[in-house]
């Protein structure tokens, strides 16, 4: 099965099992906005207390906060998002349809590596075992052509991005003959920035002066609140703020799912260091974040960091830890050294100072800034797409399972007692009814127990119990598990410790200290 039909199966297993539906299906939708379902939900709050935890419980120098989705409009005047937060889009005349035009360029792209790899394949199986792939690569004419146009487009791309040419960018997307996907012609209008905030207006006040904006990310509210958690908290440096809070950008190529929404939530923390110590914490930071990620052991192969060649005018250094989503390595968090950019920019903008009194050294100056900024959704995605596996077993029968680590799991255990009667329903509940207090159970009575299990393998529940008539007698259940499918037979006494150390938040936390 390819990646692409995989992807495809794991977006319909979403729906169909209450993980993520489309926003406002029963109107048809709305582009780039989902809804989290019942599990949706518990999943994404439990990878929200993990990043919490990992940051503000094991960090004693790093607090959290909650700022409003609604700042000052000043705020993105200063922080630079009103003047520069564009993409550069392209219309087609005939279709009416709007593109990115640096997306149309890379799809363009894609294409020609997809043509490179179709040439490569031939040349394999043509030439079987002989077949040098570093030479006919080398050598092939189709494949050494389309690597030029690739070569020479990238250049040309990068060169008008950098200087936000917007007229080279059209003229490229012209000599690369790119047609619109919907009408199929190259009848396209001038390349225009397009701001990705959405705005609204606050009050009664309409126009200009009441216009607001819905945040694009939640670093500002960390920003502009500096200053009253470092008094309020007596904060020394270096210290961190945290905060997890909805961010809204008008994406016009919103695809991939979750992977691009207009409506998300981020993870993020500011973390604020003396000037001249960044680079040493930026390095820090890169490397505890990738370890983060890496405990929830979704293959340490599927992580890789790309460090940014080109730096935006206020970083000194800014890296992406990338993963391998079914489309391919993209981008999942981001770290960015900030310098005092922020902080300087809404000192200015403000007139309020902005400073920290360093009583070692006994002088004040702005603070430089580490970030470290990951989307929530995606990291849904990521270990959506991680644990989702469609397995053929011994006995030649099929199961989906989603291998989730247990301590992001929606449910932890499900309870199931063999049949429907004897009193197995009553000692089942009993025990449940002791489980639930610390642990996400389902109870299930319905269907044959190998339809059971599969229930709950597809839904990523990492243990099963089963309560059946030997329990009534010697007081031990079987607990099954959702990876190894073995069973084995315990004290019910037993069971919340068993449970406990199987799905407990702490067998990930252990792993970051
Ligand atoms: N404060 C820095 C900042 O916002 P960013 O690279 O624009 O940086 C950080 O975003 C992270 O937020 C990304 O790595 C990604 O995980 C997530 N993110 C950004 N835009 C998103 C979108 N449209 N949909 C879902 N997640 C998004």
């Amino acid at each position: 099965m390819t990646q692409e039909d995989l992807f495809k199966n794991l977006i319909a297993h979403t729906k169909e099992d209450g993980y993520i539906f489309p926003s406002s299906e029963i109107y048809d939708g709305l582009g780039a906005v989902y809804d989290y379902g019942q599990l949706g939900s518990e999943l994404k709050n439990n990878i929200k207390k993990y990043w919490w935890e990992s940051m503000v419980r094991l960090n004693e120098n790093i607090v959290g906060i909650d700022s409003a989705i609604f700042m000052h409009p000043r705020i993105w005047e200063a922080s630079g998002h009103v003047g520069a937060f564009n993409d550069p889009l392209i219309d087609n005349k005939d279709s009416k349809k709007r593109y990115r035009a640096d997306v149309l360029l890379e799809d363009y792209i894609a294409k020609l590596e997809e043509k490179i790899n179709k040439d490569v394949e031939k040349g394999r199986k043509r030439f079987g075992d002989a077949f040098d792939e570093a030479q006919f690569r080398a050598t092939n004419p189709n494949v050494l052509r389309n690597a030029r146009k690739i070569a020479e487009c990238t250049e040309r791309m990068v060169a008008a991005l950098n200087a936000n040419d917007l007229d080279a960018l059209k003229q490229l997307i012209l000599d690369c003959e790119i047609v619109c996907p919907i009408s199929g012609t190259k009848n396209w209008t001038d390349v225009r920035q397009f701001n990705l905030m959405f705005s609204t207006q606050l009050g009664s006040v309409s126009g200009e002066s009441g216009t607001i904006y819905l945040r694009p990310e939640t670093a500002q509210g960390i920003f502009v609140n500096y200053l009253n958690v470092q008094k309020t908290g007596r904060m020394k440096l270096p210290f961190g703020i945290a905060q997890i809070g909805k961010a809204f950008r008008n994406e016009i190529v919103a695809r991939q799912f979750i992977f691009r929404m207009r409506e998300f939530e981020q993870m993020e923390m500011q973390f604020f260091v003396q000037p001249g110590a960044e680079l040493e914490w930026f390095a820090k930071w890169k490397e505890t974040r990738l370890k983060w990620h890496k405990a929830l052991g979704m293959g340490e192969e599927n992580y890789r960091y790309h460090d940014h060649e080109k730096l935006a005018h206020y970083a000194n250094a800014a890296t992406d830890i990338e993963f391998n989503f079914p489309f391919g390595f993209k981008e999942l968090e981001g770290i960015h050294s900030r310098t005092d950019f922020d902080l300087g920019r809404h000192q200015e903008f403000s007139g309020k100072k902005l400073q920290y009194f360093d009583p070692e050294k006994g002088e004040s100056y702005v603070p430089y800034v580490i970030e470290t900024s990951i989307g929530v959704d995606r990291t849904v995605l990521a270990v959506l797409s991680g644990a989702y596996k469609e397995e053929k077993l011994e006995n030649g029968e099929e199961r989906v399972v989603l291998k989730l680590h247990p301590a992001l799991a929606p449910v932890k255990l499900a309870v199931l007692p063999l049949v429907k009667k004897d009193g197995l329903p009553e000692l089942a509940r009993e025990i449940m009814a002791e489980l639930k207090l610390d642990f996400n159970c389902q109870y299930d009575e319905k269907d044959s127990i190998g339809k059971r299990y599969r229930r709950q393998d597809a839904i990523g529940t990492p243990l099963c119990i089963t309560v059946d008539h030997q329990s009534l007698e010697d007081k031990c259940v079987t607990l099954r598990d959702r990876d190894t499918m073995e069973q084995e037979r315990i004290p019910i006494a037993d069971l919340w410790k068993r449970v406990d150390e199987k799905v407990n938040m702490r067998n990930l936390l252990k792993q970051l200290m």
